[in-house]
């Protein structure tokens, strides 16, 4: 596996993999690699001859006060888990190759991106979709992979993909849990041991609406309930959002789809916030 951290470097390997005659598969992440990421790049290494990894902690998506600064940057175990997974290319550049100085054009999503994190995290989804649109010119993949577990964010690329043409597949990975039920995220190596515990309660609530709609529920607003008051079990959890949405538009719904309905949930544990959601029926 190669490491690369220019976009000529970049683009000279692709370019040789495809004239070997390989398709191109692509892992965008920020690295700090967990299971979840490299089962990924499993899937685009099943799903493609060439498989690409991005390592970039992108700073237009984080907003004033969050954790750009401190996001662990684990690069040496990236590319030990990324060459174990099977991954080809690992490109990491530095910040400041790969934003033009004084970069002003922005890729923005404005429907999916709107309400769930967006309403929370001003400019995050644009920051998302601006440097996934650069990655996608850069690389060029014929596929690219991405986690259930960001629901929003797979759903604003997608939209993008869609409106401007970007010609490749997105294929949306399942979510790739801890042994307790939280959902793998880098996020979770800030977490105490006590509280990974208590993280629980959000699989829990998921498990608890999904449980409610099997049994013939179809009320939206019984379900959220249902699923807030085992978030409010677990009081060192602040829950910032639970909402039942359509799985397509993330708008809120009254009725659920078996199908086509997904809870949201969002919430803090000390300064640390987790996401996660899940289908229902
Ligand atoms: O999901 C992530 O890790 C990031 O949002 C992504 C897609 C790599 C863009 O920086």
């Amino acid at each position: 596996m190669e490491v690369v951290h220019t976009i000529p470097e970049l683009r000279a390997a692709v370019a040789r993999a495809r004239q070997a005659g390989r398709t191109i598969g692509f892992v965008p992440t920020m690295g700090c690699l967990h299971e979840g990421h490299l089962a990924l790049i499993r899937r685009a290494k099943a799903e493609t001859g060439y498989v690409v990894v991005s390592i970039f902690v992108n700073p237009t998506q984080f907003g004033p006060n969050e954790d750009f600064a401190k996001y662990p940057r684990t690069l040496a175990n990236d590319v030990a888990g990324s060459a174990t997974a099977g991954a080809d290319l690992v490109f990491a550049p530095a910040t400041e190759d790969f934003y033009a100085p004084g970069a002003s054009t922005w890729v923005e999503e404005t429907f999916v991106s709107e309400g769930l994190c967006g309403e929370f995290r001003p400019g995050h989804f644009r920051g998302v979709t601006t440097v996934v649109a650069m990655l996608f010119n850069a690389v060029q993949p014929d596929v690219a992979v991405f986690g259930r577990k960001d629901l929003q964010q797979l759903a604003a690329l997608r939209r993008m993909v869609r409106d401007l043409l970007f010609p490749l597949r997105i294929i949306a990975h399942e979510t790739v849990r801890e042994a307790n039920g939280v959902a793998m995220s880098s996020r979770n190596r800030y977490l105490s041991p006590a509280d990974f515990a208590k993280a629980t309660a959000i699989p829990a609530a998921l498990a608890v609406a999904q449980a409610l709609v099997a049994a013939g529920e179809r009320d939206a607003g019984r379900v959220r309930s249902a699923a807030l008051a085992r978030l409010a079990a677990e009081p060192a959890l602040r829950p910032q959002y639970c909402q039942v949405v359509d799985a397509e538009t993330l708008r809120p719904v009254d009725q659920v789809t078996p199908g086509r309905t997904v809870l949201a949930v969002a919430g803090h544990l000390g300064a640390t916030r987790l996401i996660d959601n899940a289908d229902l029926g």
